[in-house]
């Protein structure tokens, strides 16, 4: 769907953004801004930072920013669409109606009807439960150590003991036999015709990113076989673009996501207040799995079980993961077969230092190798330290070799620089490189910043805060002086704007549809430089419009082309005008 730009103004423009991020965020008047705990890193003092002139927000600890929209896309994890929807029905703003072909149409209903008869489902086994009937199902779970709290929060229920009552509530609602089977919720053979799929169970409802019912699972209460029946895939259930727990774990603002098998196991680490944990849902993990946990985080500690199954899918994952970006952890189980048992008998704090102790995947991998090799027979072991070595030449960068070799070296007691040979051996008989590129992590503005990259975002955080400026800077400095390509665009545009006589640096932000991208475009208009007067701060504009010009005196320099006669006398007058700003004088 298009929407144009002046509507996407006009929706941001009546959210104020003090008013937005106040509804989340606690925040405190401070000076011309508004400051809070950040939502987005864990800190203790505030950094968050919230402007009402700029409609933006930035964190000066995290670098997280931008103006309303990126805010409701990080925080509610909305894509931009969702986000303008959502301010849209807070200002009252009506947005135009999707137009969809027949077709379109025609899925998109039976979607929103399948969804709807999940949620029925899933409100009569929820009542089912508490009723006089689910008593046995009830002790059931109690006896498993959950809390009324926890069993609501996950929406349990209880299917019955007569395989039609959920059949025969449905359509007691209305609904019709053709969408009851596009549920997935009822099996339908010739002699009986249609009937309920899950009887004498309990319920595990199964939701969508947004909390929408989109499935069950069901778990018997004794053992008999299966132990867990699952809803089939339909039109709003697949299993390899889902995760149980995914709607809670997603808000849970931990730097990881724990990854696990089960049901019971979400459920137990939740109420033990591992809120960031989710699982996949019976069936192994997937790379869209794998690019969905991405959109999230960038670090999964796995906690499979802890049997030869358990270990095969943390194998078969630690690929997935690291192809999709994400550095991945594996966590020690023994001697508990799965979380749930381990939180149960040995607690929270047990388990928070397991966390704690999670092995690098690289390390595991190793160790799972090393079971088949003997261990004591040093032709074996030497063979196994070989085979160690080749897998370490497979990563590119040598500063990860080396880590990685001192690593193995420490844990499995070899010397360092004969295990290093070893590896160099590898590399030179041309072991191939792994195809996994190096970890792409988000980094803090902070790092890899050159200096000149400060100077001119502050050149443009001062344009935003004193406008008057603008005569003068615009005298020397042009957008195309920049360095970056974003920043030139954004130069551009805020340029245009205060020719216009309309300062709007949030509008400017909303240009950009990427978070990544908005977080830039916050950085620009808010960066600061420590002084203590304003005779100081002007003299540091001084010094900065000089440094910014200067670079992009020698970076046109560089690239001239020689015989650009009048490229080059452009040159000369731009140094020309160089020496004039030794003399600027500039008042606040
Ligand atoms: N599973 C399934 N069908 C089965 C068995 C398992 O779909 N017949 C899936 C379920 O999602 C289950 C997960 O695999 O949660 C892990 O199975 P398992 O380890 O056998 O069960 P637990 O999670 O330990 O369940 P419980 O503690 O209730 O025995
Ligand atoms: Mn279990």
């Amino acid at each position: 769907m298009f929407y144009s730009d002046d509507l996407i103004e006009e929706v941001r423009s009546r959210n104020d953004i003090v008013d937005v991020i106040g509804s989340y965020v606690k925040l405190q008047r401070r000076g011309s801004s508004y400051f809070g705990l950040c939502p987005f890193h864990n800190e203790k003092s505030p950094s968050f930072s919230v402007s009402p002139a700029k409609q933006m927000f930035y964190c000066f600890g995290c670098g997280a920013g931008g103006n309303v929209f990126t805010f409701l896309m990080e925080y509610e994890n909305f894509t931009f669409p969702e986000a303008l929807k959502s301010l849209a029905d807070r200002a009252g703003v009506d947005l135009p109606e999707v137009e969809y072909s027949e077709e379109a149409k025609k899925q998109r209903d039976l979607k929103s009807a399948v969804l709807e008869v999940n949620k029925m489902a899933a409100t009569f086994f929820y009542y089912q439960l508490r009723a006089p009937q689910g008593a046995k199902a009830m002790e059931y779970l109690k006896n498993r150590a959950l809390s009324d709290e926890t069993m609501r929060r996950f929406g349990l229920g209880y299917a019955g003991p007569y395989s039609d009552a959920l059949y025969r509530y449905l359509k007691q609602k209305g609904i019709s036999d053709a969408l009851l089977k596009e549920s997935g919720l009822m099996s339908v053979n010739e002699r009986q015709g249609m009937y309920d799929k899950f009887w004498n169970r309990v319920m595990f409802p199964i939701m969508d990113v947004n909390g929408k019912v989109i499935g069950f699972g069901g778990r018997v209460m004794g053992d008999a076989k299966p132990k867990y029946l699952n809803s089939p895939e339909t039109i709003i259930f697949d299993k390899s673009r889902n995760l149980y727990g995914l709607h809670i774990a997603r808000t849970s603002r931990k730097k990881y996501l724990l990854v696990c098998e089960g049901y019971m196991d979400v459920i137990s680490m939740h109420q033990a207040g591992f809120t960031n944990a989710v699982a996949s849902l019976g069936t192994a993990l997937t790379s869209q799995h794998a690019s969905l946990l991405k959109r999230y985080t960038d670090e999964v500690i796995l906690t499979y079980d802890s049997d030869e199954a358990g270990v095969k899918a943390a194998l078969r994952a630690i690929p997935l993961l690291k192809a999709a970006g994400i550095a991945t952890k594996v966590l020690h189980m023994d001697p508990y077969k799965d979380p749930d048992e381990f939180i149960k008998a040995r607690g929270t704090e047990a388990f928070e230092e397991r966390i704690a102790q999670a092995e690098n995947s690289f390390l595991f991998e190793l160790s799972v190798l090393e079971r088949s090799y003997d261990m004591r027979d040093p032709e074996s072991k030497t063979r196994f330290h070989q085979a160690a070595a080749a897998k370490i030449a497979g990563f590119e960068l040598e500063l990860e070799r080396e880590n990685y070799i001192e690593a193995v070296a420490a844990k499995y007691h070899v010397s360092f620089e004969g295990l290093r040979r070893m590896v160099m051996n590898c590399l030179m008989q041309g072991v191939p490189a792994r195809t996994e590129q190096p970890q792409v992590r988000r980094q803090a503005p902070k790092e890899k910043d050159d200096g000149i990259r400060k100077s001119q975002r502050l050149i443009l955080t001062w344009l935003s805060e004193y406008p008057q400026l603008f005569a003068t800077i615009s005298r020397y400095i042009r957008p195309e002086d920049f360095s970056d390509e974003l920043y030139r665009k954004v130069a551009g545009m805020l340029y245009g704007q205060m020719e216009q006589g309309e300062l709007n640096p949030a509008k400017i932000t909303s240009c950009f549809t990427e978070p990544e991208e908005q977080r830039v475009v916050a950085q620009l208009f808010n960066t600061e430089l420590r002084v203590e007067s304003d005779a100081e701060r002007e003299k540091a504009m001084k010094e900065t419009i000089y440094k910014v010009v200067e670079h992009g005196i020698a970076r046109k320099t560089a690239e001239l082309d020689p015989t650009d006669i009048a490229g080059l006398q452009k040159l000369v007058d731009a140094k020309r005008r160089l020496q004039e700003i030794r003399k600027l004088h500039i008042s606040l």
